[in-house]
């Protein structure tokens, strides 16, 4: 077996859930670092981690790393390697560069230069070069440079695997399916459970609990990946990875979902529908507080808004009620909330039972979990009364 080190990247804070996820895949030697986890596999293993992770960003295959303190000797490293066994003159390239040192000046300029030593390469044996393609390229590449080292690899998932291939309507802000998969995967959710997701904007959420419910792989409705592209892809290979039995579907399950906003309703519907959930998923325009789920128990996630767009009065006002409609109607579940507005959680006069970070894009937010146990009611009533 041809054994690779591979690097799944993710986003912050969801290290430990991606590991998790790479091992009930079966990868070697799982790792986890700051946003990356690293593990050792065959080629089927890379084709099962693009098609089945759902807390994964992209899946990079490590090439080379070689001694480099210089953009000249970046130059001649890139020069050296063997890039006829990964590509050929009719492919189209892309390179993209993170700078872990302060030795060189820009990224665009050393990828400019990682270009220069692929493309001379072919060029001094072949007499033709490959072309460079920003957007859409059969082969991107990937560099590290640290202060003595140019590590080399190629990004074997083309999009990055957040896009999933189901969504067509944003509505306002969207949580990147990697995130929301991710707080799902956080909660312990099993689809014996039910799965409650108020303020659902565009159904994110529930459309990630949905596929995991339905034991459809991260990238069951994505078009293509970064591999197929390659010259060593192997497509009998990934079409038996595509057929294998991995996942169970769990037969019943309930996932609820509501938004006041029809419009946000109307999107999450076309997005229910792309993923094949129409009608899976009780979805229902009502408020929050005014919900009716005929439910005693599960677990809630909420995203509500962090105040972009509202009055420091309006979001106190909004997280209070949350608070309020929790204690009242849903003693018995499990609530987790994300928000981007720490102050904000205070209104919720609930007992915080676990405090995690997240970035929802650039935002750093707080998700909170609260233990709505029997208890809660009577302590509110107590306090209402005392
Ligand atoms: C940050 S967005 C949720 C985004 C969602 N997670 C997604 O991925 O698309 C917050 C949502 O809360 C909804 N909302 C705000 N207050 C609400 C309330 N009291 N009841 C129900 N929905 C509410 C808004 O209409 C909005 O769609």
């Amino acid at each position: 077996m041809n054994m690779k080190q591979y690097l799944a990247t993710t986003l912050f804070g969801l290290e430990n859930v991606l590991a998790g996820e790479l091992e009930a895949l079966g990868a070697g030697s799982v790792r986890a670092h700051n946003r990356a986890v690293s593990f050792d596999g065959d080629a089927a293993m890379m084709y099962r981690a693009n098609y089945h992770l759902r807390t994964a960003l992209r899946i990079l295959k490590s090439l080379n790393s070689f001694p480099a303190r210089s953009e000249d000797e970046v130059y001649r490293g890139i020069r050296a390697m063997e890039w006829e066994r990964y590509l050929d003159t009719r492919n189209t390239i892309s390179v993209d560069t993170v700078l872990l040192s302060k030795r060189y000046r820009h990224s665009g300029f050393l990828s400019q230069r990682v270009k220069d030593g692929i493309v001379d390469r072919f060029r001094d044996r072949t007499g033709r070069r490959p072309s460079v393609d920003i957007k859409n390229p059969d082969v991107r590449i990937h560099i590290h440079l640290n202060d003595t080292h140019c590590s080399v690899s190629l990004d074997s998932s083309g999009e990055s695997l957040h896009k999933r291939g189901y969504r067509t309507q944003p509505y306002l802000a969207p949580l990147n399916e990697v995130l929301a998969a991710g707080m799902i995967l956080l909660t312990g959710w099993s689809p014996e459970e039910a799965f409650l997701n108020p303020m659902c904007g565009s159904g994110t959420l529930c459309i990630e609990a949905g596929m995991i419910a339905r034991g459809l792989p991260g990238g069951y409705f994505r078009s293509g990946f970064g591999f197929q592209r390659w010259r060593e892809y192997d497509p009998a290979l990934f079409e038996s990875i595509r057929r294998e039995k991995y996942l169970e579907p769990h037969g019943e399950f309930r996932i609820l979902a509501c938004d006041h906003a029809g419009a946000a309703v109307q999107a999450a519907q076309q997005n229910l529908a792309g993923a094949g959930l129409l009608g899976k998923v009780a979805l229902q325009k009502t408020a929050f507080e005014s919900w009716e789920t005929g439910l005693r128990e599960g677990i809630i996630i909420i995203n509500p808004p962090y105040g972009e767009r509202m009055e420091a009065t309006g979001l106190g006002e909004l997280y209070h009620s949350i608070g309020d409609t929790l204690k009242k109607k849903f003693t018995g579940f499990r609530a987790w909330i994300l928000s981007g507005n720490p102050e904000a959680l205070k209104n919720l006069g609930l007992r915080t039972g676990k405090k995690l970070s997240l970035y929802n894009g650039p935002i750093h937010c707080k998700y909170h979990y609260y233990d709505l146990y029997e208890g809660t009611r009577k302590i509110v009533n107590k306090t209402k009364n005392d």
